[in-house]
C-alpha cells in the first residue's frame, strides 16, 4: 500500500520533470499547485477539516464517521491521536483508501513535555533560561514525534496580567520582551533546524490574540484593548514567533474589540500576513468557527464559516462548519474557489515541509517510541529544568537549606500526590511516574532523618468544585476524616518533628484551560491547616504548587520560608528535595507578579506613571486606602540560599547618539555562603516621550554562575533600537531625550542610572 502511495506521488513528479531542475521552493510549489489541480473541491475543503480523535479507557479511538470522512478524503489532520500503531492506522487509511492519497496531520497539545512531563511553561518561563526552554521542546518534540505526532498546539505566548485567569499556567507571565524570547526558544526547539526531520514537529503559535487579557480573567470572556496596548505589550510575542519561523497559529476563542478572533481578518490577514509575513497556516481553536453564533455576529454555520475562512482562518478545528457550508458558499460565489486553493496550498505545503509526501510514515517507528518515550536523558533534563524552575519566595533566618537529619513532618494535601504533580495540559503524561514531593524527600533523606507524613486536609473542601474538578477527570477523593480531625492528626505529626515541610496549593485541574477562578488564595482548608500548624511553633517550610500567582500576604507576613514550585511534572519530587536540602541552590525568578491583594488586579511591573503616582502620604495620588499598590513579590523577584550584591552601576557615556553602543556595566558578587546562578536584569524608562511610556520595561538580562565569594562583571549593550516606542502615529522608533537605566535581581530592587538618547 505503501508502494501505491510513492508511485502515485512519483507519477505527480513525473508529470513535471522540470521540478527536478527547481530549487527547493519551487519544486515544492509547483508539486502542491499540481495536486490541487487533481483535487475536486470537496478534497480541498477535506484539508481544511481537522477532526479530533477520542479517547476511551481502553485506548484512543475513532469515531465511524470520521473514519470515513479520512478515507473519503474529508480530513487534513487529526488531533489527540498518538502512539505509533494508532496513527499508523490512521495515516494508512488516508494514504491507502482516499483517492488522492494525500497523508495526514498529527496535531497534539504538547504544552510541556508529551509524555515526559516538563514543569508548566509559566514555571519554565521563571527559569529565565531560554537556551534551557529551547532545550526542553526540542525533548519534547523528539519524544511527541517518537509517538507519531507531526504538530503541536505550543507554544502559547498570551501575555497575562491577571491570576485569576487559569490559563497563565501555559504561557511565560506578563512581560513581552522575556515572552518574546521564550516564544522563540519554543518555537526553534520544536521545529528544529528543518521541519523535514524526523524528529521535529511543526509548532502552532496561540492563541492569537490577546486571549490572556480576557476580562476580569474570566475564561473565554471578552477583550477590549486599545491598538497601542496591543502593540506594546501583547503582540509582540506572536510576532517573535512568527518571526522565528512557526508553521501555524491558532486563532483565540475571545473577541477583540467586538471582533472574535477567528472572523478578525484585521488580525489574521492585515496583521499577520501583510505586516508580520507569515507564511503558514492558520487553524480555529476548538469549535470557534460555530462558536461565532454565540458571540453574535454570525446568524448560522454557514454564516459564521463565511466570516472566519474571508477573515483568514484556514482549518477548522472540530467545528465541522467548512466541511458542511464551504462547497456551497463556493458554488453561491460568495467564497471564491482560488481562497480556497490558497489556504489549501498552506495545508499541503506544510505537509510537505514536514516531509509527509516524501514519507506520510517518517515519524512512526515503533523503535523508536521505545526508545525514546520517557528515555533517561529526558527524565534527567526534566529534573534540571524543574530545579531551575523553583523560585524561592521567602528564607528568613536561613531556615533553608534543611539537614538531612532529624525528624521532619511533610504535611499537606500535594505532599503525597503524584497526580497533581504534572498540571494541567499534560494529555499524555503518566502521573504513575511522577514522584511525589513526600516520595523525594524520603529518597533524598533515606535513612539519615525521621520523615513523618500527614494529610492535614483536603485540596479544597468545596463540593461544587470538587464535582466540577472531578468531571473532568482530577479523580479528588476526599479524606473520609473530618477537617477538624485531620488538623489535629497534622498537628500532633508537627509536634513531633523538628522542621514541618508543608505542602500546600492547587489541583492541576484548578488552573488551565476553563479554570478561572476569583479568589486566588490557597483553598481555605489548607489554610486552616497552615495556621493551626504555624500555631505549634514549629520551624515551617511552606512548599507551594500551584498554577497561577496566588495571594499570599497572610503566608508571607507568618511563615518563615516559602518555595513556590508550581506543577513541575514527572520529577517534580526530586527536583524539591535538591532545592529544600541544598543539592541545588534555586535561582527561578517569578514572570509574573503576585497581587497583595485580589483588588489589586491587574497588577505588574511595567505600569505607567500616571498624573499622580502614588504616595502612601498624599492623599490625592493613585493609590488604595487600605492596600500598598505594589504586588507583593515583583516581576523578577527570587532568592537565592546566597547572596548577591551590585555595585553602583557604570555607564561609559552620558550621551548615546544613534549607531552608537551605550554599555552598563555591574559588578556583581556572590558574598553569601554558597555558589550561585543569579539573573541580573536591566530595564529602562523613557523619561519624557510623545507618548506617556511604563515606569519600567525590561530590555535585556544575563545569568552569572558566581561561586561563594566570586565576582563578576556583567555589560549590557543598549542602542537606540532598544529604546524605540510607538510614536502617536504608531511607528515604532526612537525619540530623543532622557533615559533611566536600571540594574538589578528584580523589578524592584535596582541600581538607576540616566543618560541622554541624542
Ligand atoms: C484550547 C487550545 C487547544 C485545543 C485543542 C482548546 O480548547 O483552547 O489551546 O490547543 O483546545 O486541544
Amino acid at each position: 500500500m505503501i508502494r501505491k502511495y510513492v508511485v502515485f506521488v512519483f507519477c505527480l513528479l513525473g508529470l513535471m520533470p522540470a521540478y527536478a531542475q527547481q530549487s527547493g521552493d519551487s519544486a515544492m510549489y509547483a508539486f502542491v499547485n499540481h495536486l490541487i489541480g487533481e483535487m475536486t473541491l470537496d478534497e480541498k475543503i477535506g484539508q481544511l477539516n481537522l477532526l479530533t480523535s477520542d479517547m476511551a479507557i481502553t485506548g484512543p479511538t475513532m469515531r465511524k464517521a470520521y473514519m470515513d470522512d479520512i478515507k473519503a478524503g474529508r480530513c487534513g489532520g487529526i488531533f489527540n491521536a498518538f502512539g505509533p500503531n494508532y496513527v499508523r492506522r490512521l495515516q494508512q487509511l488516508a494514504v491507502d483508501s482516499s483517492r488522492l492519497h494525500i497523508p495526514l496531520l498529527f496535531g497534539f497539545d504538547v504544552i510541556h513535555g508529551h509524555k515526559t512531563i516538563f514543569p508548566i511553561p509559566l514555571a519554565m518561563a521563571c527559569s529565565w533560561d531560554t537556551a534551557a526552554i529551547a532545550h526542553a521542546a526540542r525533548l519534547a518534540a523528539t519524544e511527541a514525534a517518537a509517538d507519531g505526532l507531526n504538530w503541536v498546539f505550543s507554544p502559547m505566548v498570551d501575555i497575562a496580567r491577571d491570576p485569576r485567569w487559569g490559563r497563565v499556567a501555559e504561557g511565560a507571565g506578563e512581560d513581552p520582551y522575556l515572552g518574546s524570547l521564550i516564544a522563540r526558544a519554543f518555537v526553534k526547539g520544536y521545529q528544529g533546524n528543518s521541519l523535514d526531520d524526523s524528529l521535529s514537529v511543526m509548532a502552532c503559535v496561540k492563541h492569537y490574540a490577546l486571549y490572556g487579557a480576557v476580562e476580569a480573567g474570566r475564561e473565554y470572556n471578552v477583550v477590549d484593548m486599545s491598538r497601542r496596548r496591543m502593540f506594546e505589550d501583547y503582540l509582540p510575542p506572536y510576532r517573535a514567533a512568527v518571526e522565528a519561523g512557526v508553521g501555524s497559529v491558532m486563532s483565540a476563542f475571545n473577541e477583540i474589540n467586538g471582533i472574535p478572533a477567528t472572523a478578525n481578518s484585521w488580525l489574521l490577514t492585515d496583521l499577520l500576513r501583510r505586516q508580520w509575513h507569515f507564511k503558514g497556516f492558520v487553524v480555529t481553536d476548538y469549535d470557534a468557527i460555530p462558536e461565532l453564533i454565540n458571540h453574535g455576529i454570525a446568524a448560522d454555520t454557514t454564516a459564521a464559516s463565511k466570516l472566519a475562512f474571508q477573515a483568514g482562518a484556514e482549518m477548522d478545528m472540530q467545528g465541522l462548519a467548512y466541511v458542511h457550508t464551504l462547497k456551497t458558499l463556493v458554488q453561491e460565489g460568495q467564497i471564491s474557489e482560488d481562497a480556497i486553493d490558497q489556504a489549501v496550498r498552506d495545508v499541503l505545503i506544510a505537509k510537505y515541509k514536514l516531509g509527509l509526501f516524501q514519507d506520510p510514515f517518517n515519524r512512526i517507528n515503533e523503535a523508536r517510541a521505545e526508545r525514546e518515550i520517557m528515555s533517561p536523558d529526558k527524565l534527567t533534563f526534566v529534573r534540571e529544568m524543574a530545579r531551575k524552575s523553583i523560585v524561592l519566595l521567602k528564607n528568613d533566618r536561613q531556615l533553608l537549606p534543611l539537614k538531612k537529619t532529624g525528624t521532619i513532618a511533610v504535611i499537606g494535601p500535594l505532599a503525597n500526590d503524584p497526580r497533581d504533580m504534572i498540571g494541567c495540559w499534560s494529555g499524555a503524561g503518566d502521573w504513575h511516574k511522577a514522584v511525589s514531593i513526600l516520595q523525594g524527600i524520603r529518597e533524598a533523606v533515606g535513612n539519615r532523618a525521621k520523615v513523618l507524613y500527614a494529610l492535614g486536609a483536603n485540596i479544597i473542601d468545596d463540593t461544587a468544585m470538587l464535582r466540577q474538578l472531578n468531571a473532568f477527570g482530577a479523580d479528588i477523593h476526599p479524606s473520609p476524616l473530618s477537617p477538624q480531625q485531620l488538623i489535629r492528626e497534622a498537628v500532633a505529626t508537627a509536634r513531633k518533628a523538628d522542621v514541618v515541610i508543608l505542602c500546600l496549593g492547587e489541583s492541576a485541574g484548578m488552573s488551565g484551560e476553563a479554570a478561572s477562578r476569583a479568589d486566588i488564595h490557597i483553598p481555605e482548608p489548607q489554610r486552616d491547616l497552615l495556621k493551626a500548624v504555624y500555631a505549634t511553633g514549629k520551624p515551617i517550610v511552606l512548599v507551594l504548587s500551584n498554577g497561577r500567582p496566588l495571594v499570599l500576604t497572610w503566608e508571607h507576613a507568618h511563615i518563615p520560608a516559602i518555595l513556590e514550585t508550581w506543577f513541575l511534572g514527572t520529577e517534580a519530587g526530586h527536583a524539591i528535595a535538591d532545592v529544600l536540602f541544598g543539592d541545588y541552590n534555586p535561582s527561578g525568578k517569578i514572570t509574573m507578579s503576585f497581587p497583595y491583594a485580589i483588588g489589586q488586579i491587574p497588577v505588574y511591573y511595567n505600569h505607567k506613571n500616571t498624573g499622580r503616582p502614588g504616595n502612601p502620604e498624599v492623599k490625592w495620588t493613585s493609590r488604595y486606602l487600605d492596600i500598598p499598590n505594589d504586588p507583593l513579590y515583583p516581576f523578577g523577584y527570587g532568592l537565592s540560599y546566597t547572596h548577591f550584591s551590585y555595585s553602583p552601576l557604570h555607564l561609559d557615556k552620558k550621551v548615546l547618539m544613534p549607531g552608537d553602543v551605550l554599555h552598563v556595566q555591574v559588578q556583581v558578587t556572590n558574598d553569601g555562603q554558597y555558589d550561585g546562578t543569579e539573573t541580573v536584569q536591566l530595564y529602562i524608562r523613557d523619561l519624557v516621550a510623545d507618548v506617556t511610556q511604563p515606569v519600567k520595561q525590561l530590555k535585556a538580562f544575563q545569568q552569572v554562575f558566581l561561586k561563594k565569594g566570586e565576582s563578576k562583571t556583567v555589560t549590557f549593550r543598549l542602542t537606540a533600537d532598544d529604546l524605540r516606542i510607538y510614536d502617536k502615529q504608531m511607528h515604532y522608533r526612537y525619540e530623543p531625550g532622557p533615559f533611566e537605566v536600571f540594574v538589578g535581581g528584580n523589578s524592584r530592587d535596582v541600581q538607576a542610572a540616566s543618560f541622554e538618547l541624542k
